[in-house]
């Protein structure tokens, strides 16, 4: 029997893996990993992209989303994680989880008979990194050796990407405030990925000769009562279009959404002419669905 695969993060595949599933993205219409299937999709915080990225993915495989709040099933109150994993699994040949502590993903997984899929987690959003991946390779012909110059927090987004980034030998700079950068396991991980996790507090030098400048929210959902120590940290890392004129000449704009124009990002870049924000978002679909076929089709 083939082994389950999860992906909880993006190091859950292996650099070449990583490239066919990139490559499977690209297919439009794949085989129908999902025919007379169904995966369910469980959310404990909003969702636009994710939601209707995978259940859209979901039916282009030939199969049935069910989404649902994770108030509704009542993880860790009505029934314990383990639990609601098991039970969707009678029903559902995947499931896909956001959830605010990563933990509940690995918890899933670890008993889970048909693959998890982390929707995002506090630590990780892997589905994000795979569309951002995909963009660059649509931009640039090739991810590796672009550099990704990513301006902003250290958080799930800018994880998955330095981890995915490595895997796929592009280069990953993470500019921040100091106090806001990745830690030791962070950079451990991105190294054992392959990535070379430089980290610097100068926006300018971060994007000097970057092909991607990238930035997200500095509060993530869950993080709404660090907001006034964040958005002070902050204050001086805005994309602007000064800022992006500084990268390379045809560097592009990413930003994973939803933003906040005027705080993280100028709203002149953000719909500006370097700016793929659209691409990106419609890529999350693509690559959502080259992910679940990789993971659910014939070996
Ligand atoms: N980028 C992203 O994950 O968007 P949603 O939170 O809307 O799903
Ligand atoms: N870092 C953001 C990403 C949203 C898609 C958050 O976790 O809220």
């Amino acid at each position: 029997m083939k082994p389950v695969r999860h992906f909880l993060e993006v190091d859950d595949l292996a650099a070449e893996e990583l490239a066919a599933v990139l490559e499977l993205s690209a297919d439009p219409s794949p085989p129908a990993a999902l025919a007379g299937k169904g995966m369910a999709l469980l959310f404990e915080k909003p969702s636009a992209r994710t939601r209707h990225s995978m259940e859209m993915a979901v039916v282009q495989l030939g199969g049935h989303p069910v989404s649902v709040a994770g108030t509704e099933v009542g993880i860790d109150e009505r029934e314990s994680a383990e639990d609601i994993a098991r039970t969707l699994a009678c029903y559902h040949a995947a499931i896909g989880a956001r959830v605010f502590d990563h933990l509940l993903v690995q918890r899933m997984a670890a008993v889970s008979p048909v693959p998890v899929v982390n929707m995002l987690s506090d630590q990780a959003h892997p589905l994000q990194a795979l569309g951002d991946l995909l963009t660059v390779a649509q931009e640039f012909g090739r991810v590796s050796g672009r550099r990704i110059a990513f301006v902003g927090d250290a958080n799930n987004v800018s994880r998955s990407l330095a981890i995915g980034a490595g895997l796929a030998s592009a280069e990953f700079v993470l500019c921040g405030p100091d106090g806001y950068h990745f830690d030791r396991a962070d950079v451990d991980r991105i190294s054992a990925a392959g990535g070379t996790a430089e980290i610097v507090d100068d926006p300018a030098q971060a994007v000097a000769g970057a092909h991607v400048v990238y930035t997200d929210v500095w509060v993530s959902m869950g993080e709404e009562d660090q907001a006034p120590e964040k958005m002070a940290a902050f204050a001086d890392y805005a994309v602007d279009e000064a800022l992006l004129g500084r990268a390379a000449p045809d560097a592009i704009f990413l930003h994973c959404l939803p933003a906040r124009p005027g705080l993280e990002v100028a709203e002149e870049v953000l719909y500006g002419r370097q700016s793929r924000i659209w691409q990106q978002a419609e890529n999350r679909m693509h690559a959502a669905r080259g992910l679940l076929a990789f993971l659910l089709g014939a070996p």
